[in-house]
């Protein structure tokens, strides 16, 4: 057991099915290690077909007593998990620090991000209000009721291994809607701890399952979701390529489908900025979780008049993080997930600086005695970056700000806009004129005008483009977890 889990009841390494905590079937299982020396530290199932269908088959009996439940009945479980995981914030934010690598004050913001779903959900359940349809004809009733599409496949990533989990599970559960879920094979353990505390909560029989599986194994467990028409919807969080996979093999038993997918954000400082609130902004956007968020910022775009200022204030801060373990209570920027990902990092600074950019602070992996894992990379900034470079391309997802230089709105909105993807955008200006002309004109789901910080729970968070379709959190939340059904009574 890691020295840092004081509840050893929440650290899980089983699967949850039927109400059991239960190994795979083939008896495999995998390691969990830890980002920041590299080192296994927790072992879980490596689950497959056999796992993915029993599953199911708990999520599927389960289905018609959860529907059945009334919405208060259903808002109470949430907010009794709600109350424990707020109980449990220190055990949950050393976890998800242990298991993902983000600095503890971070894992422990994530876990209040998370809960706030969850009571944001639980609140939102007693509100799945229907119509009444004004009749067109004497001696009819026109009615519409919202009711919960099934059983829910929820597939998630292992920057947020408790929010994303949470804000898939508690509005399916808030809608009535049964779960069957697979976390990332990176950071398993927090989700089997939030599983483990909404047992606590009481969770009925086969309402909620969880299976863990490796990268190898994961196919296996997802294909069983694809093609069985039990699954009524998938939700996915990551990258668009998985996405296009999800919505291609679930078209043959046409499952409704959310899916939260990569971006490749903008960020623009106009020349009327406020310029150290615009660095204030992409501090916080970009560095958060190390860069390893969907929303970071991937292109940043600076007019000429601010350019200079901008980039020497932004490198005085940059330059100042500090990058170390969890373990470090001040570390600011903890090691990257993996291997994969630090040599993306390398590879896309490589390629800018290849192709003309220049480095002012950063630029390498970091290996000292401090930092002797192997994924960590120092904060950068890069100068000089254009658009047909990997970094202005795709989603770096590390602590690398490249920047490009501007002249004129029109251009730059084209080539923020020039992308297939379209998740979140930012902009500063203290024109009104332009905020409003240029929030219009930016072709994604999320701006932040003169606002580094986006996330709340009772905001839609969503993508258009290649970035995917559904939203998540707010009261269009609930709507991807539910049919809407028209009953037509005549005779009157
Ligand atoms: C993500 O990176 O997928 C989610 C980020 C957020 O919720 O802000």
């Amino acid at each position: 057991m890691p020295p840092d889990i004081h509840r050893p009841a929440l650290l899980r390494e089983h699967n949850f099915i039927a109400q059991q905590w239960r190994v795979a079937a083939s008896g495999r299982v995998y390691t969990v290690s830890d980002p920041a020396t590299g080192l296994d530290f927790a072992e879980v199932p490596d689950s497959g077909a056999d796992d993915a269908r029993a599953a199911v088959d708990a999520a599927h009996a389960a289905f018609p007593g959860w529907r059945a439940r009334t919405a208060r009945e259903r808002a109470q479980f949430l907010k009794r998990w709600h109350a424990l995981i707020i109980a449990h914030q220190e055990e949950l934010g050393r976890l998800i620090s242990r298991e993902q690598g983000k600095p503890q004050h971070e894992g422990r913001g994530e876990v209040l991000y998370a809960a706030s779903y969850v009571e944001w959900f639980a609140e939102e359940a007693t509100r799945t209000y229907g119509d009444l349809i004004p009749e067109p004809v004497r001696g009819k009733k026109l009615m519409v009721v919202k009711e919960p599409v099934g059983v829910v496949a929820a597939i998630t990533p292992w920057n947020f291994p408790a929010a994303m989990i949470a804000r898939k599970i508690a509005p399916a559960l808030a809608a009535g809607c049964t779960v069957v879920a697979k976390p990332a094979e990176d950071t398993p353990l927090t989700s089997l701890a939030l599983v483990r505390l909404a047992e606590e909560a009481g969770i009925p029989h086969g309402v909620l399952n969880i299976v863990t599986a490796s990268r190898a194994n994961a196919p296996a467990v997802v294909d069983v979701w694809l093609a069985d028409p039990r699954v009524r919807k998938i939700t996915f969080t990551g990258s668009t390529a998985v996405g296009k996979h999800l919505a291609r093999e679930s078209a043959g038993t046409l499952k409704k489908l959310s899916l939260e997918l990569g971006g490749n954000a903008p960020f623009i400082v106009f020349d009327d900025a406020d310029l150290d609130a615009a660095v204030e902004g992409l501090m916080a956007s970009k560095f958060r979780n190390g860069g390893q968020t969907c929303v970071c910022p991937n292109r940043v775009y600076v007019q000429d008049g601010v350019h200079d200022a901008f980039v020497g204030k932004l490198v005085a801060r940059v330059a100042a993080l500090r990058v170390g373990p969890a373990s470090e209570p001040d570390s600011q920027i903890g090691p990257m997930i993996n291997a994969r990902a630090i040599e993306k990092i390398e590879r896309h600074v490589a390629d800018a600086v290849a192709n003309g950019a220049r480095v002012v602070t950063g630029g390498t992996r970091l290996r000292d005695s401090q930092r002797d894992g192997p994924h960590y990379y120092a904060p950068t900034v890069l100068v000089g970056a254009q658009a047909a470079m990997e970094c202005s391309c795709e989603e770096t997802f590390g602590p690398v700000v490249p920047v490009t230089r501007f002249h004129d709105e029109a251009d730059v909105v084209r080539e923020a806009n020039a992308t297939p993807f379209g998740l979140a955008s930012y902009f500063y200006s203290r024109d009104i004129a332009r905020v409003w002309r240029v929030a219009d004109q930016l072709e994604c789901g999320i701006v932040g005008i003169n606002e580094g910080a986006l996330a709340a729970e009772s905001a839609p968070f969503g993508g258009v483009k290649e970035s995917g379709y559904g939203r998540e959190g707010s009261r269009y939340g609930l709507d991807d977890y539910m049919h809407t059904k028209y009953l037509c009574q005549g005779q009157l």
